[in-house]
């Protein structure tokens, strides 16, 4: 068996333990308390969602503006909250934003009743009544507090919204970093059980896409970067060949790597896109 079938058969199996569950479950991972639930990519059995939040933890400069598409549980952009940074995120399974929303409440990253685009604990709260500067500044004061350690009673909402890619955002958003630990698999060559909106992006489209309009939404001489979660079960030749097509080249940013529950060793990258079409 080669090294991909190896692979593929270990996280076949760990897809269908994932999917086993019938509740929603909750698992200590760096720190906090995440509950996952059974529709959602599961950092409970694939460790690479833990390595991107700590690389990105590390990154972060308090302040900073990030958005994180495709959240999942909200594992990474838990860790950047905690970093101080200024966190949105976006997804396109409606219940993989709950569940981050959930998770940024019982982890004290945000105030209930605030929470941006879902479902408001407080009856008295309109999201109509809060406008998307607000929504910032509020943003802002949780990943200061966060990063010190401490929460003050005004903690700020999560903004987390039901999106396919950035087509929820307001056009004027603009981030010091963009991330997204990617669908790996370009193929539905693969086996079944990797071809979910999870893992699987047929020919790199969605990723493509994230490519392209990512350049509109960071900030301005902000020395930031659209950056992609990657491993060495990606098809990195397309991604790469992608990323000049739009008019990028690819840097590693971090590089490392965890096993899964069998010993299956995996290689994860954070890619950073230097975009060459810049002016200097
Ligand atoms: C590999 S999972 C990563 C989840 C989470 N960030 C983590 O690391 O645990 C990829 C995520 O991207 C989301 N996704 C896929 N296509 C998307 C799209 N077009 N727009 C937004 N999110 C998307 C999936 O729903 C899934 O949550």
């Amino acid at each position: 068996m080669t090294e991909r079938h190896t692979w593929e058969d270990s996280i076949s199996r760990l897809l269908q333990k994932a999917l086993s569950h019938k509740e929603t479950y909750t698992v200590p991972i760096s720190g906090f308390s995440v509950s996952i639930h059974p529709n959602v990519y599961s950092p409970k059995y694939f460790p690479e969602s833990k390595w991107y939040g700590q690389e990105l933890e590390k990154l972060i400069e308090p302040g900073q503006d990030f958005l994180e598409v495709g959240v999942g549980s909200g594992i990474v952009a838990m860790h950047v909250a905690r970093a101080g940074g200024r966190v949105k995120g976006v997804d396109i399974n409606p219940d993989a934003v709950a569940i981050t929303k959930k998770n940024f409440a019982q982890n004290g990253l945000c105030s209930e009743g605030r929470v941006v685009g879902g479902e408001p604990r407080d009856s008295s709260y309109s999201s109509a009544s809060q406008s998307p500067s607000e929504v910032n500044a509020a943003t802002a004061a949780i990943s200061l507090d966060s990063k010190k350690g401490h929460q003050e009673e005004h903690l700020p909402a999560a903004d987390i919204r039901v999106s396919d890619l950035y087509t929820a955002l307001e056009p004027s958003s603009r981030f010091h970093y963009i991330f997204w630990n990617h669908p790996w698999q370009n193929s539905s060559a693969v086996v079944k059980e990797l071809q979910t909106e999870k893992t699987l992006d047929e020919g790199y489209k969605a990723l493509s896409r994230y490519m392209t309009q990512g350049r509109d939404y960071l900030h301005e001489g902000g020395n930031g970067a659209v950056l992609i979660g990657t491993s060495c079960y990606a098809d990195l030749k397309s991604l790469n060949k992608l990323a000049e097509e739009n008019g990028y080249r690819t840097e590693v940013q971090s590089q490392g790597g965890s096993l899964l529950e069998d010993g299956t060793e995996e290689v994860y990258y954070i890619l950073r896109l230097v975009d060459l079409q810049e002016k200097p």
